[in-house]
């Protein structure tokens, strides 16, 4: 049988993404980022961000097309993110899909931006990984989920109650002049240094914290703690400090990844988002997951952070479960909740 070919786009923030998927196979997968226009702001800059997805838009879709050597006449449905995210810059790539989607008479699916991470993974393990628990860090959420459906039933565990893991990497970063993005940064920095070197605080997992929060995570005071580290070492190295930071993220991570995996009785683990290309991350997970007999899967480390082949990919599992298509015009939700998988 020859499988669907969705064209899906990806504009939640500083990435300008294309993704070209036949079924689950990837066929193109292009992404221009705006990340160099906002270092020097040490952040995303919204405005920045929206223009400079209206300049590569166009330049984009025609080079994912070339890529997947394909015309735009054969892809058979269109996906977008709807939302979570910049809302200036999701309208850009909402309005670009439905002219698109129109212009070839095909359907549209606006998709949720989270859901997409978690689904990419389908295009590097080709087994259904429902149901799943799932891990999902990046630089604006942290959450842990319970799949039942990629396509249409997710359920919030429990999520960050202030600043998500890659934000953390990212400020940590900027406290070490690591630059931006720090998740990176940190991670190559980290490489020689020693993750046991500064026993840095993990965040609600005090006794008590089990009991009421089981699966919420906090990395403020981890934050205030290596603020405070550095005030206090003015000899620090930056290397231990880096390693011992990641190390303290992973770790609670991890605890509390494994401990939804144990009361839910669901043996699976997908991690997902930007930081789910945190090679530490990728390393005790593998560990701790085979101790633990749960089966571990990351997407392949390229396809963690911001792109438009989980756009893709997203759609094309709506497409081949028979969900409908979002129903004529529609709006980018900014804070579209992780359980909405599409409008
Ligand atoms: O998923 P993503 O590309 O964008 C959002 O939806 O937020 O995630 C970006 C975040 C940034 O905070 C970045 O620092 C972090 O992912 N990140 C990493 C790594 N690569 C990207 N964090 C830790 N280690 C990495 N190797
Ligand atoms: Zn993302």
């Amino acid at each position: 049988m020859i499988q669907p070919i969705v064209l899906g786009i990806e504009t939640s923030c500083d990435e300008t993404a294309i993704g070209i998927v036949r079924g689950r196979t990837l066929l193109a997968n292009v992404i221009a980022s705006s990340v160099e226009e906002h270092a020097r702001f040490g952040g995303v800059v919204p405005e920045i961000a929206s223009r400079a997805h209206l300049e590569a838009m166009l330049p984009s879709i025609q080079r994912a097309v070339t890529e997947a050597k394909i015309s735009l006449k054969d892809i058979d449905a269109i996906a977008v993110t709807a939302g979570p995210g910049l809302v200036g810059a999701l309208l850009v790539g909402v309005a670009s899909a439905s002219g698109l989607a129109q212009g070839l008479g095909r359907p549209l699916y606006g998709v949720n931006h989270l859901a997409a991470h978690v689904s990419v993974d389908y295009l590097t393990h080709d087994k259904p990984t429902d149901p799943t628990i799932a891990l999902l860090v990046s630089g604006g959420h942290s959450s842990l989920l319970q799949v039942d459906d990629i396509t249409g039933s997710i359920t919030k565990l429990g999520a960050t109650m202030d600043d998500a893991a890659g934000e953390a990497f990212d400020k940590i970063a900027r406290l070490l002049a690591l630059g931006f993005p720090g998740g990176p940064a940190i991670d190559r920095e980290a490489q020689g240094g020693s993750p046991a070197a500064i026993d840095f605080p993990r965040g609600l997992t005090a006794s008590q914290d089990w009991q009421t929060r089981p699966y919420e995570f906090s990395f403020s005071g981890l934050k205030t703690a290596v603020a405070r580290y550095l005030e206090n070492t003015p000899k620090f190295v930056r290397a231990d400090v880096a390693a011992s930071f990641q190390e303290a993220i992973v770790d609670v991570l991890l605890l509390k990844a494994l401990a939804a995996c144990k009361s839910t009785g669901i043996n699976s683990l997908v991690i997902a988002g930007g930081v789910a290309a945190n090679s530490r991350l990728r390393a005790v997970a593998a560990d701790r997951c085979e101790k633990a007999g749960v089966e571990l899967r990351i997407p392949a480390a390229g396809l963690c952070t911001d792109n438009g082949a989980m756009v893709a990919a997203l759609g094309s599992l709506m497409l081949s479960s028979g969900r409908p298509a979002t129903h004529g015009a529609f709006d980018a939700d900014s804070s579209l909740k992780v359980e909405q998988v599409a409008l």
